[in-house]
């Protein structure tokens, strides 16, 4: 006699189109870093004709914490609002194995962007800027991901969906460096979203209303992406580096910001001072963004 198994919420959830045979993904003991909800896995999912894709595979044990399992569901509604965009990791499918769902993303080869961005610094063929300075990428690479995570928001954007932890830890690169927004486990599908819970937040990628009201919108999301900008032209650094959380948030109520690194020209300092402005209606749009951006990247090739 087989017992009857109450049927897990989320498995009521994976009829639809992004829904994968159980058979057509395959696991593998690779590991790619730790997503909040623990492992993130290689894996790779059957297509027609014999063809396989990598895809890195988030799994959710049926006995997981409440709080895990409505951030990860929560998380794969967005993915499946997100759909599908050049610059977003996006959903390949969902399965349910033995009581533990499968979330099935692109697989994104080179890792992150800040990772990325640190190792070049140790880079032997470093480009001479002048005579004494030299630079460890060519400033059209720099901006070449700048404009492709300002693509990938604005899709985003146009969708209401705010991300709230956009920071180079959050992208990924392809094999070709096409850059990525992912992580979408605090994302919200809102206009305007108000925290209450008491959890950890990314305060260094803050805007100042999400650090004094817990406020976040499309509008906080370009301010943490002024800071990716910043982290970008200094190859991965610490925003505020050595400055204790209180002392940097009441210098930024001052009105003080990062200041424009050595790698950075005034037009894009320019910017990124403007995704810092208080008000967040002020702030320039990611459709914004992308056009100047574009813009930039023609003038420097
Ligand atoms: N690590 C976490 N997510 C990943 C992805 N989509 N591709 C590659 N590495 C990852």
């Amino acid at each position: 006699e087989i017992p009857e198994v109450e049927p897990h919420a989320y498995e009521q959830v994976q009829l639809g189109p992004w829904d994968i045979l159980k058979s057509d993904l395959i696991l593998t003991n690779e590991k790619l870093g730790h997503g909040q909800f623990g492992q993130v896995r290689k894996g790779y999912v059957k297509i027609i004709g014999d063809h396989q894709i990598p895809v890195a595979v988030k799994s959710l044990k049926a006995n997981s914490f409440e709080k895990d399992k409505t951030d990860f569901m929560n998380e794969l509604f967005i993915l499946k609002k997100v759909g599908k965009h050049p610059n977003v990791v996006c959903l390949v499918g969902s399965c349910c194995i033995g009581g533990t769902l499968y979330v099935a993303m692109e697989y994104a080869m080179m890792g992150d962007l800040r990772t990325y961005l640190r190792r070049s610094r140790k880079s032997k063929k470093n480009l001479y800027v002048n005579y004494k300075t030299f630079c460890p990428l060519p400033q059209t690479v720099l901006l070449k991901f700048a404009l492709d995570v300002a693509w990938g928001m604005a899709h985003l954007a146009e969708r209401q969906i705010i991300h709230r932890d956009l920071a180079a830890r959050n992208i990924l690169l392809d094999e070709n460096l096409v850059a990525k927004v992912a992580d979408f486990g605090l994302s919200k599908n809102e206009d305007m979203y108000v925290k209450t819970s008491h959890t950890r937040v990314p305060v260094r990628w803050l805007a100042l209303e999400s650090l004094f009201s817990n406020t976040y919108s499309t509008q906080s999301d370009v301010w943490s992406y002024g800071i990716l900008l910043w982290e970008i032209v200094t190859f991965g650094g610490t925003p505020y580096h050595g400055m204790e959380t209180r002392q940097f948030i009441n210098m930024l109520k001052q009105g003080y910001r990062l200041r424009r690194p050595r790698y950075c020209d005034g037009a894009l300092y320019a910017m990124m001072l403007q995704c810092w402005i208080e008000r967040p209606e002020s702030r320039p749009s990611f459709a914004d963004i992308c056009s100047r951006l574009q813009r930039m990247l023609e003038d420097s090739q």
